[in-house]
C-alpha cells in the first residue's frame, strides 16, 4: 500500500531517479549506498535511521510501546536532522536537536527500532517523511520496505542478501569502536531475531520487490557489490 503525497506525484512528472536498496540487518545496504549515492551525486536516505531515531525519540520521552495513539503522534513531529561533516564517512545525527548519532547506532537502538516497526499506523506516519527524500538529481534509498511499500515505482531496484554468519561478522567489524560492541555469538542472536522479527511482521515485511535485482553479497567485496550496481543504474 502506498499514499503518494503531492510531492511524489510531482516527483513521478519530474522522473526523479530512485535506486532502492533493501535487505536484512548487517548485509552492508548503508556503504553500498553511500558509495553509489556518492559516485551518482544522488542524495541519500538511511530509513533505517528515521526508524531508529524515532525509537530514541519515544525511549526519552518514556511513551510505552503499546500506546500507539502517542507513537504515531511523535511520529508525526518528529524532529529528526542529518548533517553530513567533510571527512566523516557517517552522517551525524540530532534527535530533538540533540547529536545522537552514537546512540543511533547500537544493538540497543537496532532493536527497539525493530520492535516498534512492526506498528502499522506508525509505519505509515513516517512513510511520507521517507518520501520526501526524492529530490533532483536522484535518491539511493536504503532499508527493509523501499522496493515494496515507500517507492514502489521506482526504476531501479535492489536486494542485497548474505547469510546470517557473514552478516553477524560485518556488523561486528562496524561496531568495534564502540564500548558495548559485545561478542559474535551474541550479534549473530542479535541479527537473526531482527531478521525474524522483520521478515515476519504483517505490515512491510522484509521482502524482495519482485522487479529487484537480488544479489547474494555473502562472497563479494563492496567493491564487487558496487559494481553490480552502478552497472544497473549507469545504463
Ligand atoms: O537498517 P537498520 O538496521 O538501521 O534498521 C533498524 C530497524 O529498523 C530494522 O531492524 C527494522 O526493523 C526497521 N526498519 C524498517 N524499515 C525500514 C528500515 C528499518 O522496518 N525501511
Amino acid at each position: 500500500m502506498c499514499f503518494y503525497s503531492l510531492t511524489c506525484a510531482q516527483n513521478k512528472l519530474a522522473n526523479i531517479p530512485v535506486l532502492t536498496l533493501d535487505g536484512p540487518s548487517g548485509v552492508g545496504k548503508g556503504s553500498v549506498a553511500r558509495i553509489v549515492a556518492g559516485k551518482m551525486g544522488w542524495h541519500l536516505l538511511d530509513s533505517g535511521a528515521i526508524y531508529r531515531g524515532f525509537a530514541l525519540a519515544a525511549h526519552s520521552r518514556g511513551i510505552v510501546f503499546d500506546d500507539e495513539q502517542g507513537l504515531v503522534a511523535l511520529a508525526k513531529k518528529l524532529d529528526l536532522k542529518f548533517e553530513s561533516v567533510e571527512g566523516q564517512e557517517l552522517l551525524n545525527v540530532y534527535v530533538d536537536g540533540v547529536e545522537a548519532s552514537k546512540e543511533l547506532r547500537t544493538e540497543q537502538t537496532a532493536e527497539l527500532a525493530s520492535q516498534l516497526a512492526v506498528i502499522a499506523s506508525l509505519r505509515e506516519a513516517l512513510l511520507k517523511k521517507q518520501q520526501q527524500f526524492e529530490q533532483a538529481p536522484g535518491l539511493v534509498a536504503d532499508g527493509r520496505d523501499m522496493g515494496t511499500v515507500v517507492f514502489p515505482d521506482a526504476p531501479y531496484k535492489v536486494y542485497l542478501t548474505a547469510s546470517a554468519e557473514e552478516r553477524a561478522q560485518r556488523r561486528l567489524k562496524q561496531l568495534q569502536n564502540s564500548a558495548n560492541a559485545g561478542n559474535i555469538s551474541q550479534i549473530l542472536a542479535e541479527v537473526k531475531k531482527r531478521d525474524e522479527r522483520d521478515s515476519n511482521r504483517k505490515h512491510s515485511p522484509l521482502t524482495p520487490a519482485k522487479d529487484a535485482l537480488i544479489i547474494d553479497t555473502t562472497c563479494l567485496t563492496i567493491n564487487e557489490v558496487v559494481a553490480r550496481v552502478m552497472a544497473l543504474v549507469e545504463v
